[in-house]
């Protein structure tokens, strides 16, 4: 079938398509339930189907031929590792790491939290709770110790498993001091701790931390359980437009599913081929793309601990596709952008082999026409933006490149993914024609793998994503879709940043920003930025009678490290006289991201005092550096 026959099938009669891809998964009890609503009234794939994610992603493989095959390979220049698991032997780690978590007397459907470097442990242990039904939720290990409470408060886990540091170009940055500080600070209180000890830099453990290899010590190996298909997997925290994480939940059946689809129709890739995502297992890429996607598929996954540059060079990406043999590697576009402003003439790239490499894809942010036309001349390969969000787990938008490869449009992600039903909104709810601009929306029910709702907030679920217009998902960015079909994302339409590829919420910045004491109010928006897409830029008015000696930004700066992280890239600071208003008092963010991006903008009809834009742009004049 063609890529449009597919999707129209999809599209058409979305539960005979996908029964016949849950067909390609080993169901402990095959579903005969294939598309319901449940309690919430949200859809729900395979209700009646039973499975288990880490067999299908380990024991599976070990049973049919590939206990041998590399499953990871841990590729770490940043300690000078590479450390190879065959399927068997990853499954024998997992199934005693699962043993271990069992004896401290974790079960089906408690919260284990995972605040881990990209270490093979973490991993293991994602994959361990898989195994016995419990839930993960892992935390980027780039978020300071407040994010990481917040996320104990809201997922309330049993269990924290932790390393002792994890290692930037620069420096070790020690995990414990956080960690111990989040704990402290949520109101929920873990019963156990358990601490990798980092060769690097070990730390000290409190009487009731556990070493990891105490942790798994002589425990017995756990079989993998039973799970329903609707069973949560984990939860994913992302940023949402407040300070309050929204806990993105994830089932077990329609997510390998659509995963296991998805390896071979947009990624083409099969069994045994070596797949890496160069993101982080924090993400939602790592989970879908490091860790259960390409297990599910039976290929080999790499597990990067190290950076596009620095570590030790530009050559870094190269050097890993030759050694490993990569097929296809994923990553997003600002590492490339890292890539070619340091070797912009390829000089490293023209040290390595990489005539195994089939394709690239890049997601996380757009990717912009000179990054991806100088890396397609530089690979005379194909490279392939794709649109997705934490929210779908997989992508919405992508070039279908194992059912047909379609010609690349630069500045669009290709097409919709089949079972994804993409259209246009307008604000009133009238659909859009082609070429027309408005909020991208997905026409329910969205396909398997999708979440199924907000951890602990079935309403926030209903009301951000699936009430605003009825029979849509509202995915949050604006964009169009041309004659040809292709979708053009624009950029987000609320208040959600991309840093480097990594979602953060302005509104939480602000939140934290007018706690400042000297702070009247605030605003924090995106501002372009050559190497990583967007970086936010704060402005400040400070309260009567303050005057900035010089150390309130610092401050501020300081504030958002110490709270959010130092990966949030919180440097710029701006204070005003005042900031541009409408009459009833809403900030003009919009107007000032235009401004400091240097684009060409439309005074708002409904502006209180237009000369405060000018103020603004004069600011911005001599504050900002030119990109
Ligand atoms: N733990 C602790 N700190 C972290 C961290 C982690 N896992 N990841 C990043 N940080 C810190 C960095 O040390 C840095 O701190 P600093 O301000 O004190 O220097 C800060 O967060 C910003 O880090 P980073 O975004 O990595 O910026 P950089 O300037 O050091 O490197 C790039 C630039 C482009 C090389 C880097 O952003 C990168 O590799 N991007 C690719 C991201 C990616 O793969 N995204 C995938 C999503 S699909
Ligand atoms: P996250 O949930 O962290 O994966 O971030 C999802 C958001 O990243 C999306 O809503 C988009 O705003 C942005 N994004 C991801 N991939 C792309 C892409 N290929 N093109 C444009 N924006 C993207």
């Amino acid at each position: 079938m063609t890529y449009l026959e597919q999707h129209q099938s999809s599209i058409n009669d979305p539960e005979t398509f996908w029964k016949e891809h849950a067909n390609d998964i080993a169901w402990f009890t095959s579903p005969t339930n294939i598309l319901s609503k449940d309690k919430n009234d949200v859809t729900r794939w395979f209700a009646d189907g039973e499975l288990n994610t880490a067999y299908l992603a380990l024991d599976y493989h070990v049973d049919n031929g590939r206990a041998d095959q590399a499953a990871l390979i841990y590729d770490s220049p940043i300690t000078t590792t590479v450390k190879t698991y065959t399927y068997r032997q990853l499954r024998d780690e997992v199934a005693v790491a699962a043993g271990a978590m069992s004896r401290l007397g974790i079960k089906q459907g408690d919260r284990v939290l995972i605040y881990m470097p990209m270490v093979p442990e973490a991993v293991i242990t994602m994959l361990a709770c898989a195994r016995i039904g419990a839930i993960h939720s892992v935390v980027f290990g780039g978020f300071a110790a407040k994010e990481v409470a917040t996320r104990i408060d809201d997922a309330t886990p049993k269990l924290l498993i932790t390393a002792s540091c994890g290692i930037e170009t620069d420096r070790v940055i020690e995990y414990k001091p956080i960690v111990d500080k989040a704990l402290g600070m949520a109101q929920h209180k873990v019963e156990h701790c358990v601490v990798l000890q980092r060769p690097e830099h070990p730390c000290t453990l409190n009487d009731k931390d556990l070493d990891w290899l105490e942790f798994v010590a002589d425990a017995v190996p756990a079989d993998c359980i039973p799970l329903k298909a609707t069973d949560p997997l984990y939860i994913l925290y992302t940023s949402g437009t407040t300070g309050q994480p929204k806990g993105v939940v994830r089932d077990n059946g329609g997510h390998a599913v659509a995963l296991k689809y998805s390896m071979k129709a947009i990624y083409n890739v099969e069994p045994g081929d070596v797949f890496w995502a160069a993101s982080d297992v924090g993400w939602v890429v790592g989970h879908s793309y490091i860790v259960y996607a390409p297990l599910l598929a039976g290929c080999t996954t790499i597990l990067y601990e190290g950076k596009p540059i620095g570590t030790p060079d530009a050559g870094a990406f190269w050097r890993v596709i030759e050694q490993h043999k990569v097929k296809v590697i994923f990553s997003a576009p600002t590492a490339f952008r890292a890539i070619k402003k340091t070797d912009p003439e390829g000089k490293h790239f023209a040290k390595y082999d990489v005539s195994c490499l089939q394709s690239t894809f890049l997601a996380g942010e757009r990717t912009d026409p000179p990054t991806y036309h100088w890396l397609a001349g530089l690979l005379e390969k194909p490279v392939i933006d794709h649109w997705w969000q934490t929210e779908t787990g997989w992508s919405i938008v992508a070039n279908m490149t194992g059912i047909e490869h379609l010609p690349v449009k630069a500045g669009s992600s290709s097409v919709p993914v089949v079972g994804f039903d993409v259209k246009i909104m307008g604000p009133e709810g009238n659909l859009k024609n082609a070429g027309e601009v408005g909020e991208i929306v997905v026409k329910q029910p969205l396909p398997p793998g999708c979440f199924p709702t907000i951890w602990n907030d079935p309403k926030r679920y209903q009301q951000t994503y699936m009430s605003i217009y009825p029979g849509y998902y509202l995915t949050g960015d604006g964009g169009y879709i041309d004659n040809d079909g292709y979708v053009f994302v624009m950029g987000r339409t609320d208040d959600v940043i991309n840093v480097a590829g990594h979602r953060f919420s302005t509104g939480e910045m602000e939140e934290l920003i007018a706690s400042h004491t000297s702070v009247a109010e605030c605003a924090v928006i995106g501002i372009n930025d050559s190497l990583k897409g967007q970086i936010p830029l704060a402005l400040i008015v400070l309260k009567d009678g303050i005057t900035d000696n010089g150390t309130i930004g610092d401050e501020i700066v300081q504030m958002a490290r110490r709270d959010i992280g130092a990966v949030a890239c919180l440097r710029t600071v701006i204070t005003a006289e005042r900031l541009p208003k409408t009459r009833s008092g809403k900030i003009l963010r919009k107007t000032m991201r235009s401004i400091a991006d240097r684009e060409t903008y439309t005074v708002p009809s409904t502006i209180d005092d237009p000369v405060i834009l000018d103020e603004i742009q004069q600011l911005f004049d001599e504050q900002l550096v030119t990109q």
